[in-house]
């Protein structure tokens, strides 16, 4: 794994917007794996700026998005679906028949997981995709537990992610218990992977998805095994690597 320094958050974005920048000017048709959270929002920021200031185009680009709240329509303020629009999609000129975030009203989330997967392989796979990772070292919403799960599907979140992500909804009574999430085989068959890590509540999951065990207790873990990842992280993420 490559790591990149960054002396705070914005060196940070910006640092990771130049990495997604070049992906999309080497290949115009790339398919990016996208991410939501605080951590992505000034990554999308830089990279509306790469669009508007210098001509990044994302015409041709299709995205594929991790994760969805179960239950949240697509219009609800707090859905990943709504998150992209206001803070990407809405300020480039991607087609909007070339985005793609989980749908989080499916009937069906077993065969929708399925159908999820197969989409992202007839686009050929994600060439870049971008993680956060959460302060339990889960990425996606693939929590801790006792096996790596490979398919799409629908997830409890833990207690832990729920308390996390309390934040953005009025009370934490409000936050959906469970999630459509990207399993690892699609993650892991992301050509190249940019995960991003900022502030002293990650350094915890930064050190242990870097120097522990590959235990799915730490989801993160299972990027060891990955031939192409790049964590770009400031130093209070990275305060506790040996
Ligand atoms: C969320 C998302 C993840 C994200 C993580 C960290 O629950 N499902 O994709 O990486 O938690 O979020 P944040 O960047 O807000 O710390």
């Amino acid at each position: 794994m490559i790591i990149i320094q960054a002396k705070d958050y914005d060196e940070m974005s910006r640092k990771a917007a130049l990495f997604i920048a070049g992906q999309v000017l080497l290949k115009p048709t790339s398919v990016l794996g996208l991410a939501t959270g605080s951590t992505p929002v000034g990554t999308y920021k830089e990279l509306i700026r790469f669009h508007k200031e210098d001509g990044v185009c994302f015409q041709q680009v299709r995205s594929v998005n991790l994760d969805e709240y179960y239950g949240l329509p697509a219009s609800h303020e707090q859905s990943y679906r709504h998150f992209m629009q206001v803070n990407l999609f809405d300020h480039i000129d991607i087609l909007p028949g070339n985005t793609h975030v989980p749908d989080g009203l499916t009937r069906d989330p077993q065969a929708y997981g399925k159908e999820y997967d197969e989409m992202i392989a007839s686009l050929g796979g994600i060439d870049l995709q971008l993680l956060g990772i959460g302060s339990n070292g889960h990425i996606a919403f693939n929590e801790p537990g006792r096996y790596f799960t490979a398919p799409t599907r629908l997830v409890d979140l833990n207690k832990n992610t729920i308390g996390d992500n309390a934040r953005f909804f009025e009370s934490e009574d409000e936050v959906p218990r469970q999630a459509i999430s990207m399993g690892m085989k699609s993650i892991l068959g992301a050509k190249r992977i940019l995960i991003l890590a900022s502030s002293a509540n990650k350094a915890e999951a930064v050190r242990d998805m870097l120097e522990g065990p590959i235990d799915p207790m730490v989801p993160a873990s299972i990027l060891q095994l990955h031939p192409n990842v790049t964590l770009v992280a400031d130093y209070a993420a990275l305060s506790l690597i040996s």
